[in-house]
């Protein structure tokens, strides 16, 4: 037996089998699944400016109270459209030459899911005040703050993105409280963070129902135990969609998002900007922010926009003429017609 006894033999035989084995069990099962993955059709790729914002995200240890995986369960409905699917991961690479992709979908939910939070809440300013102090928005919250993202300056410099935090969070220093580049990084990457529509037929349904979501459907989303006009909770519908800004009590918060108790617009007797406002945003002052277009960016119906602003009509003190729903209906088509309206 020559070749036994032959080293230079063995060895080339060896390293052939090793390197044939490499090729067949590593190197094209990997090209196999790089050709198989692409990001879905209409998936943006993440700015740089995003790609940044995930290592903040990485450092501050987000990932130990937030997952990024709405998973195929009815109770994740809340959290996104539809359950998270393989392609939605697709444009993750490795964060450089030595370290590998950081996961971040997370195992852990102490805070809310955030695969969607850039379609659920777009707003620049309610992300800046939220990481400075998370209790200044969600009296509740038992999330921490983020108080290093942010500097006190005595003056702004220009191109500073300055938040106006309320007097009892804001620390008593007087000087004015600017994000700094992390936390504008944090924020890009936190709405980048967006679901993309799958075709209708493609998208997996959510599986296993709850009880309630049963009795949902059998009812046609409506709330038996609402007598409004069309039964849907104007109240829990405010909670989910304006709450996290205007706040439970409809008083806003002083310097960012303004009380929809008293406020002439909600009390209006035409509701036409009322609900331009509800599906468009607004921006109309300085003093301030900006309102992202929450009605539109959640789909909101005519009957959802109807309860949700009878409900402010009638709350907090308020007391302004119910809108049927009919008549949000024809203001909604207006507008649709007519998207300029509200500079004029
Ligand atoms: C100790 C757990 C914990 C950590 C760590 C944490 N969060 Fe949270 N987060 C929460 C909880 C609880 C809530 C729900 C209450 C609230 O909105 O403040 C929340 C809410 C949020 C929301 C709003 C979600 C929504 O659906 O309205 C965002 C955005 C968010 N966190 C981002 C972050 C980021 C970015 C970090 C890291 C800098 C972080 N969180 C770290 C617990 C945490
Ligand atoms: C991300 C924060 C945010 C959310 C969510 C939000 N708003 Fe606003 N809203 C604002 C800001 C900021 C303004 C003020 C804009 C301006 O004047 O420049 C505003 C203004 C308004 C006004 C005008 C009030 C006035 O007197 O000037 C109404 C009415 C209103 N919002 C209703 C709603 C309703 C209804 C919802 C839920 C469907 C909602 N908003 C959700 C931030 C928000």
């Amino acid at each position: 037996m020559d070749f036994f006894n032959d080293h230079r033999k063995l060895f080339l035989a060896a390293t052939a089998l090793f390197l044939a084995l490499t090729l067949g069990v590593a190197i094209l099962p990997a090209i196999n699944n790089q050709n198989n993955n692409s990001p879905l059709p209409n998936a943006e790729p993440m700015s740089a400016e995003a790609i940044a914002g995930k290592a903040v995200y990485v450092a501050n240890g987000c990932v130990a109270c937030h997952t990024q995986q709405v998973r195929n369960v009815a109770m994740d409905e809340v959290w996104g459209a539809r359950p998270s699917v393989a392609a939605d991961y697709a444009d993750l690479h490795r964060t450089d030459f030595w370290r590998n992709t950081a996961t971040v979908m997370g195992t852990e939910r102490t805070g809310p899911d955030l695969a969607n939070i850039g379609n659920r809440q777009p707003s620049l300013e309610w992300h800046l005040l939220h990481l400075y102090q998370p209790r200044a928005v969600v009296g509740q919250s038992i999330m921490p703050a983020y108080p290093w993202l942010f500097e006190t300056k005595a003056e702004p410099e220009p191109g500073d993105v300055q938040i106006n935090v309320p007097d009892a969070f804001a620390g008593g220093s007087g000087g004015k409280i600017v994000a700094t580049p992390e936390a504008l990084q944090l924020v890009a990457y936190l709405q980048s963070l967006k679901q993309v529509p799958l075709v209708d037929s493609l998208a997996p349904e959510f599986l296993y129902p709850t009880a309630d979501a049963v009795a949902k459907s059998s009812t046609g989303g409506k709330d038996p135990s609402n007598p409004g006009e069309a039964g849907l909770d104007g109240a829990a519908l405010y909670a989910t969609n304006c709450q996290s800004c205007h706040q439970a009590n409809g008083e806003g918060l002083k310097g960012a998002f303004p009380p929809l108790k008293g406020s002439p617009i909600v009390l209006d007797e035409n509701p036409q900007l009322l609900i331009d406002v509800v599906m468009n945003g607004y921006d109309a002052r300085e003093e301030y922010a900006v309102m992202p277009a929450v009605g539109a960016n959640n789909g909101l119906k005519p009957e959802a926009v109807a309860a949700i602003i009878n409900h402010e009509r009638k709350s907090w003190g308020n007391d302004a003429r119910q809108v049927p729903v009919a008549e949000v209906k024809k203001i909604m088509e207006f507008l649709k017609n007519n998207p300029n309206v509200q500079s004029k």
